[in-house]
């Protein structure tokens, strides 16, 4: 699919804040990511010049086409910030159900409010020429489809494809994801429409363009070449990325967020999650890896 003059050949990795961030990203990238988009970023913060935002808004090299996703509400920041921003493509968060977002009515308040959501697009795009991406869910209230109309809104505005989360905002993460709503969204959109939630495969069959995965990425970032790796293996290239960008401390908290999902069901995994909880540093992360391949803890 295009997103602009980019040409998308793969599964695009889903925003997560806490997760995605550049190591994690450069770690999907090499295993065949067709897209990553950076943890969302205020909008707000971004005007400000605020350094938590500048660092959540680096991109690696291997990041072509770069993705940023912005969050906010009011269309002039917006503007204001994409004067700031040096990736690729913007994405614009219209799907976080979070209260802490929500009721500043940024996010997926913004499914209730198209004309907004509208004008959000319209103003990034008459500040820059990149393209702009919205991600969604399929409404607010559960059953009351809002994608609908947001989308027509977006995409009149100019965007140049939207990503919609198969469930409601008032069900954050619970339920199952309705495909077959996802479809008929699609079928009705007139601009390239990314499927999302649940989903594990990287092929997209029409209507859709393509397909973004999140937390089956968490569980093995390989998916993105169909395959899955020896976690010891990916647990070492992801503590080195982490290292590369970030600061002991840091890397030893992600490593114990991301071994969770990657030793799970792995023997000895119990012992060497509850090694590197009791990490002080990335030296004794690796010893506990050792430790755990050799088998010591089995
Ligand atoms: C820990 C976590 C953090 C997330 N952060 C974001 C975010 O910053 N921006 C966003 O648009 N979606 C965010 N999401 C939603 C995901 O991008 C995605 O829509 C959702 O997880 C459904 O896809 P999946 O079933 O493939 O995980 C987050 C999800 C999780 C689990």
């Amino acid at each position: 699919m295009f997103i602009g003059k980019y040409d998308i050949k793969n599964g695009i990795l889903a925003p997560m804040a806490g997760y995605t961030d550049i190591a994690f990203r450069e770690l999907c990238k090499s295993y065949g990511a067709g897209l990553t988009v950076t943890e969302m970023v205020s909008v707000r913060g971004l005007v400000h010049g605020n350094k938590a935002t500048s660092d959540l808004m680096r991109v690696a090299n291997s990041e072509k086409p770069s993705c940023i996703q912005l969050f906010g509400n009011d269309p002039a920041d917006f503007a204001r910030a994409a004067e700031k921003l040096s990736c690729d493509i913007i994405d614009v968060n219209m799907g976080c159900p979070m209260p802490k977002i929500v009721k500043n009515g940024d996010g997926a308040a913004l499914i209730k409010d198209p004309e907004r959501a509208g004008a959000i697009v319209r103003a990034l795009k008459n500040a820059t020429d990149k393209p702009v991406t919205v991600k969604t869910r399929l409404g607010y209230e559960t059953g009351n489809d809002g994608a609908a109309q947001l989308i027509e809104s977006v995409a009149k505005a100019g965007a140049a494809a939207v990503a919609v989360h198969g469930r409601y905002a008032e069900q954050r993460y619970t339920g199952n994801c309705d495909l077959n709503k996802l479809k008929a969204l699609a079928h009705g959109c007139s601009i390239p429409f990314i499927a999302n939630g649940d989903i594990a495969d990287v092929k997209a069959e029409p209507p859709f363009s393509a397909v973004m995965i999140g937390r089956a990425a968490l569980a093995d970032p390989a998916v993105f070449c169909g395959g899955r790796v020896d976690p010891f293996e990916l647990a070492r290239r992801h503590v080195a990325l982490l290292l590369e960008y970030f600061d002991e401390r840091y890397t030893v908290n992600q490593c114990r967020k991301f071994f969770v999902h990657y030793f799970k069901g792995v023997r000895g995994g119990k012992q060497l999650r509850d090694a590197v909880n009791r990490a002080e540093n990335a030296s004794d992360v690796r010893f506990a890896l050792d430790k755990a391949q050799s088998g010591v803890y089995n």
